[in-house]
């Protein structure tokens, strides 16, 4: 098959080959009546196939070229300085929070006891690593309709032990970022944007308009199937802060102090010329550790795929946007029995969803189960009221180990009668109706 033909050429012919069985077999058939339409899909051609099979014909695995070009092209998009790729959104938030414990920054990091604001209505894994850090989380309520912090009860949450505020930008509308930003500013606070959901969501302030992720000290992305572009599993922590950048980078790779790629020895021109610890001078810098860190790096295959969907991005932004749209108008006569999301002032959020709260008298169970027997997929805001799983019974009983600011009685509410549909890129007109009527006709029962 490869008779006469270079290395180069044998690649190429595979990738021809490639693109063809993409179109071959992964062309999606037009939605037809009674398809399941679901929440979220994977919306992909032949480049990301190319660039998987030409990032596994080398077979180098580990991070590598492509990981730095998705790193570099990840930045670019996103206008940050720093962006290290990783192997989960939540490995992401883990690595956020952790590095704000570094010994290397003194009086501001995170002790033990110490608290950090966030919310109790959205995703576990924005708030697992303080728990498990042994810091304690102070929960918020939230507003609807943008489902975001209430930010009129920071005040509140205030303590002599708070340092940070980690909360997500709920399903890609943008949180009041100017309002906890100058909270922040104004108590020495550190601020971490769980980005996960909001990839591309827009912000303007003080006259200056930002991606979301990029306002706060540390931003974190997940490229998990479901969201605004994947790498299957993966994650990206990016800041603009030098030293925050290399804590972020010693603690995802084993917690070395050493900066240098995988597989390249002495780029940092220290490989045996250091005095570290109480080590003996000269001793490897590849085998020094400055912290108790963790193996997170993702694959150069996950890079791979991740840089063709980056080319993508701008337009998946549009599309969800546009679909957004299209179901707010669909369902704006039906506003005396569903509340309808609205964005955050002063953005253009990246919807990764389109959330909505029944009113009195409408039952979001019944609605859904209406919706699920119609196969259109539901989603609840993630954990509703974290503070009422099982995970939590432990602490609730004890009484201890984390805060809530008032009752989060809009929290409850949002557990009790709130609900989602999808907007993701490969939604057509046809899917967006059938949603739109269904849900009409479900309110008209
Ligand atoms: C807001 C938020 N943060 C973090 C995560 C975790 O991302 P991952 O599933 O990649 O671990 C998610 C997951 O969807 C999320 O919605």
């Amino acid at each position: 098959m490869f008779e006469g033909l270079n290395e180069g050429q044998a690649r190429d012919k595979i990738l021809e080959m490639v693109d063809e069985y993409c179109r071959s077999f992964h062309r999606k058939r037009p939605y037809a009546e009674g398809d399941r339409i679901p929440y979220a899909s994977r919306v992909y051609d032949s480049e990301e196939m190319r660039c998987l099979v030409d990032s596994a014909l080398e077979f180098w695995l580990t991070s590598g070229r492509y990981s730095e070009r998705f790193e570099k092209g990840l930045s670019g998009f996103l206008g940050v300085r720093y962006c290290s790729f990783v192997n989960s959104g939540s490995s992401a938030n883990l690595l956020a929070f952790m590095a704000l414990t570094s010994p290397l920054l003194g009086e501001r990091a995170i002790r033990r006891g110490d608290e950090v604001i966030t919310v109790a209505a959205g995703f576990p894994t924005t708030v697992t690593p303080i728990i498990q850090y042994g810091a304690v989380p102070v929960f918020v309520d939230v507003t609807i309709p943008q489902y975001n912090i209430d930010c009129s009860m920071l005040e509140e949450a205030l303590s002599e032990r708070t340092k940070a505020v980690m909360i997500a930008h709920t399903l890609g509308n943008p949180f009041d970022i100017q309002s906890v930003k100058e909270f922040c500013d104004r108590h020495g606070l550190w601020l971490v944007e769980d980005n996960c959901d909001a990839l591309g969501a827009e912000y303007a302030f003080n006259g200056e308009s930002g991606l979301c992720g990029s306002f706060g000290d540390i931003g974190t992305s997940s490229f998990y199937p479901p969201h605004h572009m994947t790498t299957g599993e993966g994650g990206a922590v990016y800041t603009g802060n030098p030293l925050l950048n290399r804590i972020i980078r010693s603690l995802r790779d084993w917690g070395r102090d050493c900066a240098c790629p995988s597989g390249r020895d002495d780029l940092c021109g220290r490989r045996f010329g250091g005095k570290y610890g109480e080590l003996p001078f000269g001793y490897d810098h590849k085998y020094v550790y400055s912290h108790f860190g963790y193996n997170l790096k993702a694959t150069d295959m996950q890079a791979a795929i991740g840089c063709a969907q980056l080319n993508k991005l701008p337009r998946f932004v549009e599309q969800r946007r546009r679909n957004f749209a299209y179901l707010r108008e669909a369902l704006s006569g039906v506003q005396d029995k569903l509340i309808l999301p609205e964005p955050c002032p002063n953005s253009k959020p990246s919807w990764f969803g389109f959330l909505m709260t029944c009113r009195e008298g409408a039952s979001r169970d019944k609605l859904v189960a209406y919706l699920e027997s119609r196969g259109i997929q539901t989603r609840m805001l993630f954990a509703g009221n974290l503070i009422r799983h099982p995970c939590f019974d432990e602490m609730r009983k004890a009484g201890k180990g984390y805060r809530a600011v008032g009752e989060l009685s809009v929290t409850d509410e949002i557990m009790y009668r709130s609900f989602w549909v999808g907007v993701y890129p490969g939604m057509t007109d046809d899917m967006l109706d059938k949603i739109a009527s269904s849900i009409k006709s479900a309110l008209a029962l």
